[in-house]
């Protein structure tokens, strides 16, 4: 349903990605891993048509992803986004609304009732009238899963979702992660925690420049591929 094709990025003559190949199903959520510099972020800004890619197509049910980005609900790296931009969390969340609603016109009625769901939903309805800029890192990290799901995509990039979230926080993240995925989403998770947490999701893609492996969980997580892909070499003995 969504395909990469080939996708290879470089910048300034460098390669950051190169060939990237996989398909994805609706209800598969994919947690992708790979050290610093591996090339996650470039991926998915590269997917959504965000930077040039050298080569390659993504494709989803069979037309160019980038006609379909109002398919596609994305949050950035939190080092990517300027926290002193002013403006109120319930207008974030109404952002994702700005497509069907069009650019100056009032909300709908619909649109307004999706946004409230969500802020209820991720348990920050109360703070919807506070500047983006004034709520702590794991509040601001829930305003931006809010404003994916008032979106109503079919496809759901996270990057790196859980960094300075409290485990409260992560936990109400990986339950609307579960709950996309039984609605036949796809949800594709950057992130660097290779704990318990992992077992949440269905697939799991290890990525350094190439991808080292892409399976189910149980099948590709295993010591030899996170050495490979973290280029853990063995010592020799002295
Ligand atoms: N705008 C840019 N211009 C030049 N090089 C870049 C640019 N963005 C990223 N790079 C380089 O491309 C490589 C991949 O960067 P990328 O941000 O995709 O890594 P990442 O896997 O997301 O890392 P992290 O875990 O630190 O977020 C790195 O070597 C980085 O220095
Ligand atoms: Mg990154």
């Amino acid at each position: 349903m969504l395909q990469v094709k080939n996708l290879s990025v470089s910048y300034r003559g460098n390669y950051a990605l190169r060939e990237i190949n996989f398909n994805l199903e609706p209800g598969q959520l994919v947690g992708i891993f790979g050290p610093n510099g591996a090339g996650k972020s470039t991926m998915i800004k590269a997917m959504l048509d965000l930077i040039p890619a050298t080569s390659g197509v993504v494709t989803f049910k069979g037309n160019p992803l980038k006609q379909k980005l109002d398919k596609v609900a994305y949050v950035a790296q939190r080092s990517q986004i300027d926290w002193d931009y002013p403006i109120k969390v319930k207008n974030v969340v109404m952002m994702a609304r700005t497509i069907p609603t069009g650019l100056f016109r009032y909300p709908s009625r619909q649109s307004q009732e999706l946004v409230k769901m969500a802020l209820k939903r991720v348990e920050i309805w109360d703070l919807r009238n506070r500047q983006i800029g004034e709520l702590s890192g794991g509040q601001q990290q829930r305003v931006f899963l809010a404003r994916t799901l008032a979106q109503q995509a079919e496809i759901f990039f996270f990057d790196e979702p859980f960094v300075g979230v409290d485990r409260k926080t992560e936990n109400i993240i990986f339950e609307i992660f579960h709950e996309l995925q039984e609605q036949g989403k796809i949800v594709m998770v950057v992130s660097h925690d290779l704990g318990e947490s992992i077992k949440n999701y269905t697939d799991i893609l290890l990525l350094n420049q190439k991808i080292i492996t892409f399976g189910h969980r149980e099948e590709v997580l295993n010591q030899r591929n996170l050495d490979i892909a973290y280029e853990n070499h063995i010592l020799p003995e002295v």
